[in-house]
């Protein structure tokens, strides 16, 4: 039976092409160890340095003698440095002037393109569509790999809550199942099938972990979090991405309830890298390994270094500490050189992968950066991306789409012709100004007999009025006025944390004052969060969210305001009422004196007295120029025993006139259980296309892990009892069904 067995394991790993996979490692690992064998002391903390090209991205830069450092084999890696003449130039140094020639990586973030700039990560959130990132990440990484640079570090996959923090704009929104989808499709995106192919490119998933849980949405502030929410909300991104094979991994600035990231050997060295079994490395945040001294952990940058290499931090970006203190750290022993070697094989074995031994110079072809970047094709994705990333929030007595031939049409507002921030923050080297205006996307949209207006109205963030008066005129002129409102790309991002997410400045009372015109105003927002826009959903009939949409931003905003393309958006992060509700979010906990709605309001319950409970706009939702209806819901089973899958069917049916997507979202709410759990949690979604008229049935299968829940001690199970099924448009309008899991 063992030999039946053995023969039939052999035949099935020769087929499938496994055997060459599994051979292809090995040799990577012999050729990693024997490499190993030959490196000094000094060769080997060399690939642990990591240091950064002139364009800072972080809060100060080191004057480092770049050449003679690799030439002595005491650096592994820049990031910052892109283009193929400047990163030949050093790769050059590295791999004809050095002892043991080893190649040097060249990082970069690429957080939503390289120069053809596509959509924030929170606007591609909102398209819910993952074969869609991925095609945007393979063309970053395209264009990256193009220009020399080697590693991304992206994706950024911390599920936030808070749109205080400005980092809200570089994730995929608060819900922890979106993320994951969302987070996996950039790594395929940019890692490929190979990272050996020449167009494809070292991912790195950050920040590790929960860093979006900083204290009041302040920058870099104090994490804390239950274990619970740890595993059931903040840690499943980061163990598909390491499941999928991603290259990298950057432990975050922030402390996880009083232990630094940088130093937290639990959550690094013991699950990370033992438990998980990731083999790949695990970069420090830029400084993050001397930040230990103002955290208070470390009282100088030898203790700074020590934490972090016995945390599992394989590489120190820019802070110089595993430069100068790595080598007094093995003398003295506090160091092993075991843990030095396993540091060194993670940095070696993805250089080995990219296949930068094989061919230093591959990532080095001049005609093919020239053919590659801000290619037309490239751009057309761009724009493509971008139309998928709008949610429209409102559309009264659909005033949208508009008709090209409209007489006179006013582009008024602070972003209304700005070229430069809808490329976003982290635009990576998208040129500055290279934007298409939502003034020049109307203007090359609209026939040749409609009179385009402008007016500025007011500064993006100041209190200036004086521009009132030429935009009122300007609106009185038209006949449909276009406010483009909203934040400035460095408004969210890093250090970027906002305690008031109102429209900045005077934006809402230019609002008003275009309100009282009389002439009806169609709202687009520009932002990087959710923003409390309480007056404009009162008062504005249309608001269409645009988040920052990159490079076609105009071309593609003009699309949907005029109808071109069917706006099939859903909100990946709650709008909140005002700001007293954060943290606000769809999956919430009922409590046990839970909001009864009742229509004589009970003073005894879990609510404010000044407020509602119910955010601006919901998790999910965003409208379409048709209407969808959904009927019909039927389940396979009533009854299924714990480790057995569902069937849940709907039909959904298209009942407007004009053909679109829709998203339709399946969440499921245990009844009862050992711990308090959400009103309910997104486990699936599916994108439809439907012409007017037509109808689908979309069937989603609920499998025993979708049932799953940590118990009281912090055990996975699927306990029995009665669980809702919630299928529907958006997280609150929605068709149910029930069914009991039986022991
Ligand atoms: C920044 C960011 C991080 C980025 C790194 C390098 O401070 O926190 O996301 O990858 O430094 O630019």
């Amino acid at each position: 039976m063992l030999r039946l067995v053995t023969v039939l394991l052999t035949l099935i790993i020769a087929s499938t092409g496994l055997a060459s996979t599994i051979k292809a490692k090995e040799l990577i690992e012999s050729k990693v160890e024997n490499l190993l064998s030959k490196m000094t002391l000094e060769e080997k903390i060399g690939q642990l340095v990591q240091y950064s090209g002139t364009e800072l991205t972080g809060p100060q830069g080191q004057s480092i003698n770049a050449a003679s450092l690799v030439k002595k084999g005491k650096i592994g890696s820049f990031l910052n440095i892109t283009g193929v003449e400047n990163t030949e130039a050093i790769q050059k140094i590295a791999v004809e002037q050095s002892r043991l020639k080893i190649p040097l990586l060249f990082g970069l973030d690429v957080i939503h393109g390289y120069k053809t700039i596509f959509p924030v990560p929170l606007a591609t959130a909102s398209s819910w569509d993952p074969q869609m990132l991925e095609k945007i990440e393979q063309i970053s990484a395209d264009e990256a790999t193009a220009s020399g640079v080697t590693w991304a570090f992206s994706p950024m996959v911390n599920v936030a809550r808070d749109p205080r923090w400005g980092r809200v704009v570089e994730g995929y929104g608060e819900d922890t199942y979106l993320t994951t989808q969302m987070a996996l499709a950039v790594v395929r995106g940019l890692q490929g099938d190979s990272l050996a192919n020449k167009n494809t490119i070292l991912a790195c998933i950050k920040h590790y972990v929960a860093y979006a849980l900083v204290q009041a949405g302040r920058e870099y502030w104090t994490v804390t979090v239950s274990e619970r929410d740890l595993w059931t909300i903040y840690m499943p991104a980061y163990k598909a991405a390491v499941d999928a094979g991603v290259g990298s991994i950057m432990p975050a600035f922030t402390s996880v309830n009083a232990v630094p990231m940088t130093a937290n050997k639990k959550l690094v060295h013991d699950i990370l890298k033992e438990e998980w079994g990731f083999n790949g490395i695990a970069v420090s945040d830029w400084n993050a390994v001397l930040e230990l001294i103002p955290h208070g952990v470390a009282k100088d940058a030898y203790q700074c270094a020590e934490l972090a290499m016995d945390a599992g931090v394989d590489i120190d970006m820019v802070s110089g500490a595993y430069d100068y203190q790595l080598p007094k750290l093995i003398k003295d022993n506090k160091i092993t050189m075991k843990q030095l070697d396993d540091a060194v094989t993670r940095v070696l074995r993805k250089k080995f992968e990219l296949g930068l031994f094989k061919n230093p110079y591959l990532y080095n072809d001049l005609s093919r950066e020239k053919e590659t970047i801000l290619s037309n094709s490239n751009l057309k994705e761009s724009r493509k991306a971008a139309q998928r990333s709008m949610v429209l929030l409102k559309n009264n007595n659909n005033l949208l789409p508009l008709s090209k031939r409209i007489k006179r049409i006013a582009v008024i507002g602070p972003l209304a012709d700005d070229k430069n921030n809808p490329l976003g923050p982290w635009s990576a080297k998208g040129v500055h100004n290279s934007a298409i205006s939502v003034l020049q996307g109307i203007k090359d949209s609209v026939s040749a007999g409609t009179q385009v207006l402008y007016a500025k109205g007011c500064n993006i963030n100041d209190h200036n009025k004086k521009m009132f008066e030429a935009a009122v005129n300007t609106a009185y002129k038209s006949d449909i006025v276009i406010a483009v409102v909203g934040e400035s790309a460095d408004m969210s991002g890093e250090a970027a944390s906002r305690a008031d997410i109102d429209l900045p400045g005077v934006q809402k009372d230019l609002l008003k004052a275009l309100y009282n015109t009389g002439v009806p105003v169609v709202a687009v927002l520009m932002n990087g969060r959710p923003l409390t826009i309480n007056w404009t959903k009162n008062y504005i009939p249309a608001i269409l969210e645009t988040w920052f949409l990159g490079s076609e931003a105009g071309n593609a905003i003009a699309d949907v305001i005029f109808g071109d393309y069917n706006p099939s958006g859903k909100l990946p992060i709650t709008f909140p009422y005002c700001v007293g509700q954060i943290p606000i979010y769809y999956n919430y906990k009922q409590s046990g004196r839970p909001e009864t709605l009742a229509n004589a309001p009970l003073k005894y319950e879990s609510k404010y007295i000044d407020i509602p409970n119910t955010p601006l706009f919901p998790f999910g939702y965003g409208l379409s120029y048709t209407t969808f209806d959904y009927s019909n819901i039927t389940l396979t089973k009533d009854k299924i025993k714990p480790n057995e899958n569902l069937t849940v069917k709907i039909e959904v049916t298209n009942t407007g006139k004009v053909k679109g997507i829709e998203t339709v979202q399946l969440y499921i709410h245990d009844r009862v259980a050992s711990v308090t759990h959400p009103v309910k949690v997104l486990k699936g979604f599916k994108k439809i296309f439907l012409k007017p008229g037509n109808s689908k049935i979309v069937t989603f299968k609920i499998k025993p892990s979708d049932l799953e829940l940590y118990n009281q001690e912090m055990k996975k199970v699927v306990e029995p009892g009665i669980f809702d099924v919630y299928i529907g448009t958006n997280s609150v309008d929605v068709k149910s069904a029930s069914f009991e899991v039986v022991e």
